[in-house]
């Protein structure tokens, strides 16, 4: 008999542990499910790399926001305050806050680029529309948080673009006036509307994001993941019942992953140490000064991800059935974001990818990001009377692109779908 040399003698003991684990907590069972026998599609490419850089950037956020809070005081008087005490006196604490800041952009990039993917794969489509509805709420839940977080720093644009942002409620015909001051906790901004989004920011929201993206990877790995090509690799099983173009997530894609988050990083971080505000993209100036309800900023406008929202909400000049222009540019800019919802029932194409709809689709997602972009770009603006109508023009492409889709997806001439996945 061979003695064990002492490799072996530590996979003997690690097995044995394992075993005494399995025996309590399905352990290798949840490894096996979601990882080393999970079959993800061996056609990747560039595109699914944001999934697992936003679930990164969501460690990031609350890695670095656990250490912001260590430091950080929620009043009136210490706020400011307190995140100048961190950018100067802790020990790398600019480096952690700017990591927080521009992590948050970032965040929000990736999750753009990784929603782009679904509309050009069609990922929304069925069996995955419960898996898009759980990236909507996430989606709402990274804008509130976001919201919340920015009137931390109690700087002045953090007070009046909370203050902007919170009288929306008072558009609403009837209670506006008393929700407005409900969610303030008082009659104008003050320590009580701080405190509570503190405690929205740093536990509600980042316990509500957690449970989604759990939420979504779960519905995820039940379904299995979609594509470049769009077509469902469980169509086509070896004997084994393995799809036959599928790829064991471990080894093969948290290879690619690490590679894909170590790139990132380089990219991440140049911006972090070398740009954290991005010309004031990324930290608007105004915030650099103390808040002050006596001095409103020449310019209220919301950080960029928010823009092409913030723009269909200013794009709305005209009251209409007795409601204020205001009321409406709520309506709108709230339909805009839950309008992606409905994807998976306006598309109606007999394929899924971009690959192989037709001119129409190509068009309309086309106009749809340039529109995004214009009304994005014109969100971080001054309104004039030429750029409000340029605004107005994006926000009905905007809901054309889904309003149409139905249509379009339809008419247009299609190339057939491949068998088996392609490159
Ligand atoms: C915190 C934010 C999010 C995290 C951490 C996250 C995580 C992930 C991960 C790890 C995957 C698998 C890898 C990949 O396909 O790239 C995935 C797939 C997917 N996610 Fe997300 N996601 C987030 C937000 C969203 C949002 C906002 C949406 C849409 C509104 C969304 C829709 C989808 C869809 C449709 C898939 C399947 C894609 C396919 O198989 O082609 N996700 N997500």
């Amino acid at each position: 008999m061979q003695t064990p040399d002492n490799d072996s003698k530590f996979v003997v003991m690690w097995t044995g542990f394992m075993g005494w684990v399995d025996e309590r907590f399905p352990a290798t069972e949840t490894f096996e499910y979601h990882m080393s026998k999970y079959h993800a599609p061996k056609n990747f490419n560039f595109w699914y790399y944001f999934g697992v850089l936003a679930i990164f950037m969501l460690f990031n956020q609350i890695l670095t926001g656990i250490w912001l809070t260590m430091s950080y005081a929620p009043t009136e008087s210490g706020a400011f305050a307190s995140v100048e005490y961190i950018m100067r006196d802790v020990e790398y604490g600019w480096l952690i806050r700017y990591l927080h800041s521009t992590g948050a952009s970032f965040f929000f990039l990736v999750v753009y680029l990784h929603m782009y993917r679904a509309l050009m794969y069609g990922s929304y489509r069925g069996p995955r529309e419960l898996l898009w509805l759980i990236g909507i709420a996430i989606f709402i839940a990274m804008m509130a948080e976001g919201f919340f977080g920015y009137l931390l720093p109690w700087g002045n644009m953090s007070f009046w673009a909370g203050q902007v942002i919170v009288s929306l409620a008072g558009a609403i015909p009837f209670v506006g006036a008393d929700l407005m001051e409900w969610v303030r906790g008082d009659f104008l901004m003050s320590e009580a509307t701080l405190n509570r989004f503190f405690a929205l920011h740093v536990i509600a929201l980042p316990l509500v994001l957690v449970i989604l993206v759990f939420v979504h990877v779960v519905a995820l790995h039940h379904v299995g993941s979609n594509n470049p090509d769009g077509i469902e690799i469980k169509k086509n099983k070896g004997p084994d019942g393995i799809p036959l173009d599928s790829v064991p997530f471990h080894p093969y894609y948290t290879v690619h992953d690490i590679h894909a988050t170590v790139l990132f990083l380089f990219v991440f971080l140049a911006v972090v140490f070398f740009a954290p505000e991005m010309g004031g993209y990324f930290l608007e100036k105004p915030n650099f000064i103390e808040a002050d309800p006596l001095a409103t900023p020449d310019l209220i406008v919301p950080v960029w991800y928010y823009t092409p929202f913030y723009s269909m909400l200013r794009a709305s000049t005209f009251p209409l059935f007795g409601m204020t222009a205001k009321f409406w540019g709520m309506v709108i800019m709230a339909a805009a974001i839950f309008m992606p919802a409905f994807l998976p029932w306006l598309d109606k194409s007999p394929v899924k990818s971009m690959r192989y709809k037709g001119i129409l689709s190509k068009w309309a997602l086309g106009i749809f990001i340039t529109s995004f972009f214009v009304l994005g770009y014109l969100g971080t603006l001054h309104p004039t009377d030429i750029r409000t109508a340029i605004a107005q023009v994006g926000t009905m492409l905007y809901f054309l692109y889904f309003l149409l889709m139905p249509w379009y997806t339809r008419v247009e001439k299609t190339k057939p779908e491949p068998e088996r996945v392609t490159g």
